[in-house]
């Protein structure tokens, strides 16, 4: 017997969302499947991630689990990527948490979606050094989820009450440990005045996600500190979402820790003019790029 699950593409922070907001896109998505074998270890099959179980991210939080729970069983992982890696699209919470859904189906372990974030997190050690459990949480429920806590791990799946058009401005550049950098360099403390403006921002944009309020989702979609920490990384940022506000599109933001820019567009927003500006500004920093329109991912199959 064999079990697979697909866990699609996210972005996680949304603006000031740093580490507890994240939204699953229908545009990648990963299969990874899951059978016995003869030996009692874990086995990695997968043409573009690496092999060492332990270095990988849905090897790593298969071995936890087994670890955890005394599973003495010998899996073979295979892993079709299908989400680019290093690219701010969750690609890495993607692999961990369709393995992650995998062994719960194969092995009959009755885990709930929380504890499943738990897992699948615990496998972006591999990737970046830190467990956080933003993408994942997309990669086990769909939708728009927030982290309420990190310890016992819990997620809130928030409603959305607007129809989005998602447009994903991918640059076409990767850098090496770009997400262990990323987070490097966010400042480790806070004003008070900033900690005041970013709850009131994260409070506006899920008002707004909730109602359908294209205003609200506008106004609290900006984040002044993690962003701003790593625009050097994508300077072309600030360029593109003046611009694409400019066109009328709801907002945007940095997928992640980037370089991919998502924008939320919907039947108001001057679409192949917003593209054109896209061009330019891509143009004038020399950078490639491709885009991918997409839609909000609800379910999981
Ligand atoms: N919240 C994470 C970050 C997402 O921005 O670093 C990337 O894994």
């Amino acid at each position: 017997m064999e079990v697979t699950k697909k866990s699609y593409s996210s972005s996680a922070n949304l603006g000031p969302g740093y580490d507890i907001l994240s939204l699953g896109h229908k545009a990648f998505f990963d299969s990874v499947t899951v059978k016995h074998n003869n030996s009692n270890g874990v086995k990695i099959i997968s043409n573009s991630t690496p092999e060492e179980p332990d270095k990988n991210t849905a090897g790593l939080s298969i071995l936890k689990i087994m670890e955890d729970k005394g599973i003495k069983t010998g899996l073979d992982i295979t892993i079709k990527k299908g989400v680019p890696i290093g690219l701010g699209l969750g690609s890495s919470g993607a692999s961990s948490s369709a393995a992650v859904r995998s062994v719960n189906e194969l092995l009959d372990l009755g885990m709930g979606k929380d504890e499943m974030v738990y897992y699948s997190m615990y496998g972006e050690i591999a990737a970046c050094g830190s467990a956080h459990p933003d993408n994942v949480s997309s990669g086990i429920y769909g939708g728009l989820t927030l982290i309420s806590s990190t310890s016992p791990v819990k997620v809130k799946k928030i409603d959305i009450n607007y129809n989005f058009n998602l447009v994903l401005v991918i640059p076409d550049i990767s850098m090496k440990n770009k997400t262990r950098y990323a987070r490097s360099i966010v400042p480790q403390s806070i004003k008070m005045e900033e900690h005041i403006v970013h709850t009131s921002r994260i409070s506006t944009m899920l008002y707004g996600f909730m109602k359908g309020d294209r205003d609200a989702i506008r106004e609290g979609m900006n984040d002044d500190i993690v962003e701003r920490s790593r625009e050097a990384m994508f300077p072309f940022y600030r360029d593109i979402k003046e611009k694409v506000i400019n066109r009328n599109a709801v907002s945007a933001c940095i997928s992640g820790a980037g370089p991919t820019m998502l924008i939320f567009a919907d039947d108001k927003t001057r679409k192949d003019e917003m593209l054109g500006d896209i061009k330019n500004v891509m143009g004038s920093y020399n950078t490639d790029y491709s885009i991918r329109e997409t839609g909000i991912l609800e379910g999981l199959d």
